[in-house]
C-alpha cells in the first residue's frame, strides 16, 4: 500500500509531510511511511493492535518518526492538523451505520490542514457479494482457518465468521473465533457524505491501479481534499 500511495501522491500533491494512519492496526503502513520520510501518527482503538505496532517499531532498530495512540475513528481530534490522513484495507467498511461514517469523515476533515488530503479505500458491494459469501478453508504451516461468510442484500452487509486453529508447542491446536461485519457503501452515498464533511473528491480509482473503477472492482481508492474554510 505504501508504494501505491507514493504513486497516488505524485498526481495528488499534499502540502507537507505529516500524516495520520487511521485505524493503523499493527502499524505496517505507518512504519513504512515513516521510513519514506513522513512524520506519522498511527491511531487505532484496539490496545492489542497498538501493542503489536509498538513491538514492530522496536524491532526496526532505528529511529523513525512514528507515534501510536488510541482513538476511535468516529470521534477523534488532533492538537495539530496534518497534511495527509490514510485509512486502508476495508477499515471504513467496518462502520456499518451511515451516521458513523459521517462522524468519521467529519473528524478526518477537522484533522486536516486546508488542502490536506484523505486517501481511503472501501471494499465494493461486488467484493462483499462474491468474495465474502460461502465457506472457505485454508491451511498453512502450524495454522489453519475456516471462514463462513454470508452476504445480506437487504443491508449490504457481509458477516464473516473466522475460526482459526493455531498449533501449540505441545502438538495440540488452540482455537479462536473472530466475527467481522463489513458494509458496502454506494459511491453516490460516499460522495454525499464527503461533501457534507467538507471534503472534495479529486479521484476514485480501482484500488492499486490508476484506472477508474469498473463493475468488477473489488476495492476502490478515494482521494479527497479538504475544502479551504472560506469556500
Ligand atoms: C481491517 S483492519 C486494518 C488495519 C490497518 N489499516 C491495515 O491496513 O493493516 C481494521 C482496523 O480498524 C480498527 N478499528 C475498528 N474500528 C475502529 C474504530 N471505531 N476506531 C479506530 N479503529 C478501529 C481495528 O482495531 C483494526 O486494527
Amino acid at each position: 500500500m505504501d508504494v501505491y500511495l507514493r504513486d497516488l501522491l505524485r498526481s495528488h500533491a499534499v502540502p507537507g509531510w505529516t500524516m495520520v494512519d487511521l485505524a493503523c492496526g499493527t502499524g505496517t503502513l505507518a512504519l513504512l511511511m515513516a521510513e519514506r520520510g513522513w512524520t506519522v501518527l498511527g491511531l487505532d482503538n484496539s490496545p492489542a493492535m497498538l501493542a503489536q505496532a509498538e513491538q514492530k517499531r522496536a524491532t526496526l532498530n532505528k529511529p523513525v518518526a512514528v507515534q501510536f495512540g488510541q482513538a476511535d475513528m468516529r470521534d477523534f481530534a488532533l492538537a495539530t492538523p496534518v497534511d495527509l490522513v490514510t485509512c486502508c484495507f476495508d477499515t471504513l467498511n467496518y462502520l456499518t451505520a451511515e451516521a458513523e461514517l459521517a462522524c468519521c469523515l467529519a473528524a478526518v476533515a477537522r484533522a486536516l490542514v486546508p488542502q490536506g488530503l484523505f486517501c481511503f479505500d472501501l471494499a465494493t458491494d461486488y467484493f462483499l457479494r462474491h468474495y465474502w459469501q460461502g465457506v472457505e478453508f485454508e491451511e498453512f504451516d502450524g495454522y489453519s482457518q475456516v471462514m463462513h461468510s454470508h452476504y445480506d442484500a437487504a443491508t449490504g452487509c457481509s458477516t464473516l465468521v473466522l475460526t482459526g486453529f493455531t498449533a501449540t508447542a505441545s502438538g495440540s491446536y488452540q482455537r479462536f473465533r473472530e466475527v467481522h461485519v463489513e458494509r458496502a457503501y454506494p459511491d453516490v452515498v460516499v460522495r454525499q457524505l464527503l461533501a457534507q464533511a467538507g471534503l472534495v473528491v479529486e479521484a476514485v480509482y480501482d484500488c492499486f491501479t490508476l484506472q477508474p473503477p469498473n463493475e468488477r472492482s473489488l476495492r476502490l481508492m478515494y482521494v479527497a481534499r479538504r475544502r479551504p474554510p472560506d469556500e
